[in-house]
């Protein structure tokens, strides 16, 4: 017990992830990017799509012509991820509050009634029209999105600049991330990580399956005290 740290946290703002977070949208990533994969020869594995999640979509059709070999001008690859975005949003047109992951939407409003500040950092430029499809919008502070930040997860820019406008310590913030890369860009940004789902993600502080009978004070408790060996 010597060697044990005990890290003490005050917990004022939730920044989550959107993709495969709040919303059931993380398939229909994969099954777009699958499309343009088909188009180039290339089959996309799943295990490459989990390098995929949290990537902005200009990196990700660069890995995905790394991967298949290929090589593309600055037009090809623009015109490919556009098309490939196209589909997306055909994917999407359906999308409404059904499509909200499990336990998000009574987690997010306890939180909200707890008085903590609430933010969406992700790195998709749809984000704001996917929570609108939601209908939960309102219900953050601030939504940073792929349309704000430079640098695509695993750089910290997405949360940190979420936790400048909700006017937060880093450290006072929990992200909850369902990508390994989102998880990484927590720990730079000195915040505190929650993974999400089933995936293996490495080094989260903390891990949750969903969202389902969470309640936030509980979470806050549970993790306000903890021992690292
Ligand atoms: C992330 C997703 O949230 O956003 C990625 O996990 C996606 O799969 C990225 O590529 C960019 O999204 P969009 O909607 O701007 O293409
Ligand atoms: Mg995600």
């Amino acid at each position: 017990m010597s060697l044990a740290m005990v890290r003490k946290i005050e917990i004022k703002g939730l920044i989550f992830d959107l993709d495969g977070v709040i919303a059931d949208t993380a398939h229909l990533h994969y099954k777009a990017w699958c499309k343009i994969g088909d188009q180039l020869g290339f089959n996309l594995s799943k295990a490459q799509n989990e390098k995929l999640k949290g990537v902005s979509r200009k990196d990700s059709i660069l890995k995905i012509a790394n991967w298949a070999g290929k090589s593309f001008t600055e037009a090809e690859l623009d015109s490919l991820a556009l098309e490939k975005n196209e589909n997306y949003l055909s994917y999407c047109q359906t999308l409404g509050t059904k499509d909200i992951l499990p336990g998000v939407y009574d987690f997010i409003n306890a939180s909200v009634n707890k008085g903590l500040k609430l933010a969406v950092g992700s790195a998709s430029k749809n984000a704001k029209l996917i929570l609108q499809k939601l209908g939960i919008i309102n219900l953050f502070s601030i939504v940073v999105d792929g349309n704000v930040v430079e640098n695509s997860k695993p750089d910290p820019e997405v949360f940190l600049k979420s936790a400048e406008i909700l006017e937060l310590e880093p450290k006072n913030c929990i992200v909850f991330e369902d990508s390994q890369a989102g998880i990484q860009a927590a720990i730079k940004a000195g915040m505190f990580s929650v993974g999400v789902g089933l995936e293996n993600l490495r080094s989260c502080d903390h891990k949750i399956e969903n969202f389902e009978g969470l309640d936030p004070e509980q979470l806050l408790t549970q993790l306000s005290n903890i021992i690292y060996q």
